[in-house]
């Protein structure tokens, strides 16, 4: 049997039946193994700057549901933590920052690197005792989406503070924005070269963008860290999650050229794959509420999407995070379907 990982033949385009599996955010509350590793950890942050714990919560969910790929354990503002924001996550709550206001200056570049060496480490960690038949993907936040906490300082009310500020003062926005492709670039790169099979970039808050600023503010930044990732490491796959970019999918695929695109649940996967053409990828879109409710509603809703993905290449996949509340005999529940091929 080829140890090539599931993921990888298909974001190479090939059509598996059944496709491989993972869930978005995939190692967190839901899990009692989780909750304990982060317990020992201390804070969130010292949880992903810790390597051998960061490992060991990043490969939970595949020694329980035997997914085909882990993510890499780490948060998207991770990257404005180490350009030097005061991030905290507390407790029930989501994360919290010291908004930056326009003081896009005071942001430093220099120790980024030196910074983010634990990160590369747990990469490291996780890829040598991964199976080889495993894929391990590294991720950042999309320039637009971890654009909006820093400013805000949180997330909420549709991203209104970042909005503001991207028409107000399109100069300073745009400063801010080049920090953050840099910064995720080099990141992006630094997991691959540690080892990290695939990357992924989310952007959570693309949909609450108009037209103009969904070209200047997702699409444009995206392309410019594709760009440079595929400059630099020609062979790694790229997906990226455009939330909320509905009709615009189709603009999205070909202005920003990243091999996989991951669908929300808002989106009929029908209408991604006549939106999105092969060879791209798609991955998705389960509502994470099907997968908390279980039962029939579960089963109806894999059943829909193996439907309409057949003969395409296809990443089963959520349409956003799982949800804390979502029990575990669930997850086995959606596994065994999927891996059953729907019926
Ligand atoms: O399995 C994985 O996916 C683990 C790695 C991971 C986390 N966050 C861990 C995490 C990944 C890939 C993320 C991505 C992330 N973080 C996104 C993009 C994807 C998405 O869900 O839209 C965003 C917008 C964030 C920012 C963020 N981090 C929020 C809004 C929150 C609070 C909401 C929540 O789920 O609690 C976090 C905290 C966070 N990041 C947790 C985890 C496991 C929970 C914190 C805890 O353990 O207390």
């Amino acid at each position: 049997m080829s140890e090539r990982p599931k993921l990888m033949q298909v974001l190479a385009s090939e059509a598996l039946n059944p496709p491989p599996l993972w869930i978005m955010r995939q190692a967190g509350r839901y899990l009692p193994e989780y909750k304990e590793t982060r317990k020992q950890a201390g804070s969130f942050l010292d949880l992903c700057f810790t390597p051998e714990l960061a490992a060991e919560v990043t490969l939970q969910p595949i020694r329980r549901f035997d997914f085909d790929a882990a993510i890499l354990f780490s948060d998207i503002l991770v990257v404005p933590h180490v350009l030097g924001q005061k991030v905290a996550f507390e407790e029930g709550q989501g994360p919290s920052l010291d908004p930056i206001g326009d003081d896009i200056d005071r942001l430093d570049l220099a120790a980024l690197e030196y910074q983010l060496v634990p990160i590369y480490e747990t990469v490291r960690l996780v890829r040598t005792s991964l199976a080889p038949e495993k894929a391990l993907i590294g991720f950042c936040g999309a320039p637009w989406t971890v654009a909006t906490y820093m400013i805000a300082g949180r997330g909420g009310d549709d991203q209104l503070p970042a909005r503001k500020l991207a028409l107000k003062n399109p100069e300073k926005f745009q400063q801010l924005i080049d920090v953050l492709v840099d910064a995720s670039a080099s990141y992006l790169i630094g997991q691959i070269k540690a080892g990290a099979d695939t990357v992924k970039i989310f952007d959570s808050w693309a949909g609450v963008l108009d037209e103009e600023g969904f070209q200047r503010w997702c699409i444009r930044p995206i392309k410019a860290i594709a760009e440079r990732v595929r400059a630099a490491l020609p062979d790694t796959p790229m997906i990226a999650f455009p939330r909320g970019a509905g009709a615009r999918l189709k603009t999205f695929a070909a202005a920003t050229g990243v091999d996989a695109v991951a669908i929300d649940w808002m989106t009929p996967m029908q209408i991604a794959r006549e939106l999105v053409p092969a060879p791209t990828v798609l991955q998705g879109n389960l509502d994470p509420l099907r997968l908390a409710a279980g039962g029939k509603a579960l089963d109806d809703g894999v059943d829909d999407i193996l439907a309409a993905m057949r003969g395409r290449a296809h990443i089963f996949n959520l349409g956003h995070g799982i949800t804390p509340d979502t029990p575990i005999r669930h997850v086995e529940q959606l596994v065994a379907r999927v891996r059953r091929g729907g019926i």
